[in-house]
């Protein structure tokens, strides 16, 4: 089994290792249009193989998709990352041309691939892809939940000085800053309401740092995150290759489920051989499905800014 990874960058490169230290695909493509790159970051990762015991081969190559061809997913990294100061907004016009041009190109070589779509902004560049390739709605997917829940388990178990792995939070609606809604009246401590345990104003703040956690990592790195990025899209490719039914928040294409239609935005779903193959129903409160609305007309804001520039 093949997955493609487009873009080296810090996010692709990242989510390439991640997928080759867990050893669970026979090989990973890894494409960048910068001469050289890829190919040498393949092979850097493919020299921790004798050393963390691996057997995935890694190929780096330039711009060439024929190598692509057979991929059952790939992951689209490829576009400029977020600078300081930066909204993922202001990414649109660069990463939406980048998007769709190798969407093309990848369903060329793989009419039946299943796209994990990372680049920013995410939600409409997923909306992009699904309009560009004409793939069935559960063959696209955006990342961006995944990592914001992370976020969120990781604000929640530094203030309770908790394992991460032992709390149930998920984000939903747009990952971006004001679009994204931790879900704290439903985190859980090992199935233990996270209010049993943290005031209003301690959920309050976690919420609002968990909401500005990648512009606080970006202030910080001077450019945008990658370890958690490319561990949370190698995770989701994993449940889809290994068929593992892993629930996960992801940008989906909505036909009425939450009330929205003919729009990408983070939802529970379940990822497996299928993509995505269905979503999780989720019973909001008023204030919740209210955000969520919110959140929705802001995507669909963003989408707006494609569609008068014709790129749908
Ligand atoms: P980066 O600049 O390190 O890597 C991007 C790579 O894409 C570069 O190597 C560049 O040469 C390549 N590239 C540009 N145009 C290309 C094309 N047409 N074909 C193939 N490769 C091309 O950026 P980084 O940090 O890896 O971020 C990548 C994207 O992911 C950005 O849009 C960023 O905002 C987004 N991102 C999204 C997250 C999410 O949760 N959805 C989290 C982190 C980053
Ligand atoms: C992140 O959340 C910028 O989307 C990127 O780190």
């Amino acid at each position: 089994m093949k997955i493609s990874v487009i873009g080296a960058g810090a996010v692709g490169a990242t989510t390439a290792d991640n997928m080759a230290r867990a050893n669970f695909v026979d090989e990973i493509v890894l494409l960048d249009i910068k001469e050289g790159v890829a190919e040498g970051k393949a092979q850097d990762i493919q020299q921790t193989a004798a050393l963390l015991g691996f057997d995935t081969k890694v190929k780096g190559v330039t711009n060439n998709y024929v190598e692509t061809a057979g991929s059952t997913v790939a992951v689209i990294t490829s576009g400029i990352p977020r600078k300081p100061g930066m909204t993922r907004e202001e990414l649109i016009g660069t990463n939406a041309a980048i998007v769709k041009n190798v969407v093309e190109n990848l369903i060329q070589h793989s009419p039946d691939i299943i796209i994990l779509v990372v680049s920013n902004p995410m939600d409409t560049m997923t909306y992009l892809a699904f309009k560009a390739s004409g793939l069935p709605k559960n063959r696209i997917i955006g990342m961006g939940g995944a990592l914001d829940s992370a976020r969120f388990k990781y604000q929640l178990a530094t203030a309770l000085n908790a394992s991460a792995a032992d709390l149930h939070a998920i984000v939903i609606g747009g990952h971006g800053d004001t679009t994204m809604i931790p879900l704290i009246g439903k985190a859980t401590w090992n199935s233990i309401p996270v209010g049993n345990f943290l005031s209003a104003a301690e959920q309050e703040d976690i919420v609002k740092k968990t909401m500005v956690g990648g512009a606080t990592l970006t202030a910080l790195i001077g450019t945008s995150a990658w370890y958690a990025p490319g561990a949370a899209a190698a995770a989701m490719v994993k449940s889809i290759v290994l068929n593992q039914n892993k629930v996960f928040t992801a940008s989906v294409y909505l036909e009425g489920e939450f009330g929205e239609e003919d729009i990408h935005i983070g939802v529970p779903v379940v990822i497996n051989k299928n993509g995505w193959d269905k979503i999780v129903p989720l019973e909001l409160t008023e204030e919740e499905a209210q955000l969520f609305r919110e959140s929705a007309k802001a995507v669909r804001a963003m989408n707006a800014v494609l569609q008068e520039d014709n790129r749908f």
